[in-house]
């Protein structure tokens, strides 16, 4: 980055004095601003384009504009192009280095628009493009998971309620809540983007302008699906961004607890699952580590993702209409939240991918923690015993349960029957975690052949969005 002196200030006109040194520094944004060059570039081009067809500017002009645009665009991909902080942004890095190209003709550039239409233009293509790669990265993660929940629909596993063993529940069922979550997540991001797909551009400084433009062709040139109504919104508002960081918190929020778990099933204490050497780091000191520090960093990334949102909306809750200057402070926590949630995306995905699975570990403790006393319980009302009596009789065999260590499934039928005389040799079949998931067999239950079915919907779910 370059600290020279520049006379290119497009604004300087009215000014007397240099800017002081560190003012320069403290209002510039090309810092972080120049990696929306592509989306500067491309607006530009569109509104040249329409400035010609509305004879503003000669065809000539536009062709001179668009070529120079063109090879600045090749210069800054090469590495070639010096980006000054005296030219405070990349709208006017970019506008200063056309004029420095082609001449006179670039200063016609700005005509009929500002930097206020501009830098919203700017960051509604750039935002547009990541929504769609980030909903084709949490499809990916939901393939994963579909992948992973097909070869563990069988794989019986304690469920929680209280991170205390309630109910068995298939491994497969438990990962399919995860795609439901991601699933609303990527709905929620089409929902955002429906928002974000509105042209700013033509609003000028804030009022408008006095040439007669085309918006209409300018939006159909960007594939917006419209102009914004309203000029004073269209340079003011960042809603769309602080929408989009709320719809991130909460994909962040759900691979954070996503984490959570799979920090918990790897530790030795549950074992229900490895993750691959390739997404853990060993301890300096003590040998025998292997920590999950994947899903910890991704949990961890959810906090500065939150603060993101809290920080965006309280930066704009102050502002009177149209445009502030406040505003330059949208663009770090909106990259710094696109960039971290689509690695947090890419290494889930990754790592979902490697997961190795202990089935008979999950179906070991499935056993353990008496998981199937709803069972007996519903076994003894299906005999005509009212539930509130059934779970009375069934808490009685727990105790006895805890008390001579053992499991409902193990304990005799005679010890069984000296609770209720209704208890027969069929008991069993409801008292193993197998029976107990086979049982819940109705849409949304976690009976094997129920989550076969949901993961058949969910394929076709996907294909539909
Ligand atoms: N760098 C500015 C921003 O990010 C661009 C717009 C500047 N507009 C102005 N009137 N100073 O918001």
């Amino acid at each position: 980055m370059n600290n020279e002196p520049s006379s290119d200030k497009p604004w300087a006109g009215r000014f007397h004095e240099p800017t002081d040194a560190f003012v320069e520094a403290f209002t510039a944004s090309v810092g972080f601003d120049h990696r929306l060059y592509r989306y500067d570039i491309e607006g530009s081009i569109a509104h040249a384009t329409m400035l010609a067809r509305q004879g503003i500017l000669t065809t000539e002009e536009r062709d001179l504009i668009v070529d120079g645009l063109i090879r600045i665009r090749e210069r800054i991909e090469a590495g070639g192009f010096e980006w000054s902080i005296p030219l405070e942004d990349v709208h006017m890095n970019i506008e200063a280095a056309l004029t420095r190209d082609i001449g006179d003709t670039g200063k016609k550039l700005h005509t009929g628009r500002s930097r206020n239409d501009q830098v919203a233009t700017d960051v509604r293509l750039y935002l547009r493009a990541e929504i769609d790669t980030i909903r084709v990265e949490i499809g990916r993660l939901q393939g994963a998971i579909l992948e992973l929940a097909e070869r563990e629909v069988e794989s019986v596993m304690p469920g929680f309620t209280h991170l205390q063993v309630a109910q068995p529940i298939t491994f497969g069922h438990h990962l399919m809540a995860w795609f439901e979550m991601l699933q609303r997540d990527r709905e929620r991001l089409a929902d955002c983007r429906r928002r974000v797909d509105i042209l700013p551009l033509g609003a000028a400084a804030l009022a408008g302008t006095t040439y007669p433009i085309d918006r209409h062709y300018t939006a159909e040139l960007l594939g917006f699906a419209h102009p914004a109504e309203n000029s004073l919104d269209a340079v003011s508002d960042r809603d769309f961004i602080v929408e989009f960081s709320a719809a991130a918190a909460i994909l962040m929020m759900h691979l954070s607890r996503f984490s959570e778990e799979l920090i918990l099933w790897s530790s030795a204490q549950f074992g229900f699952v490895e993750l691959s050497d390739a997404f853990c780091t060993g301890s300096s000191i003590m040998p025998q580590k292997k920590n999950p520090d994947v899903p910890e960093l991704v949990r961890g990334k959810a906090g500065r993702i939150f603060g993101h949102l809290m920080g965006l909306l309280t930066l704009m809750k102050g502002q009177p209409l149209a445009y502030n200057r406040d505003n330059q402070e949208d663009k770090e926590p909106l990259f710094d939240t696109v960039d971290n949630l689509k690695g947090s995306l890419k290494v889930f995905t990754d790592m979902m991918g490697a997961l190795r699975c202990n089935p008979e570990r999950m179906r070991a403790t499935a056993r353990q923690g008496f998981a199937t006393a709803t069972d007996l319980a519903d076994y003894l009302v299906r005999k005509g015993i009212p539930f509130r009596d059934a779970h009375a009789i069934v808490g009685q065999a727990v105790a006895l349960g805890i008390r001579e260590g053992k499991d409902l499934s193990e304990l005799s039928l005679e010890r069984l029957r000296q609770f209720s005389a209704d208890i027969a040799e069929d008991v069993f079949a409801v008292l193993t975690p197998d029976g107990s998931v086979a049982a819940r067999n109705h849409i949304g239950g976690t009976a094997p052949i129920q989550v076969r079915a949901a993961i058949a919907r969910a394929r076709e779910r996907m294909v539909d969005d």
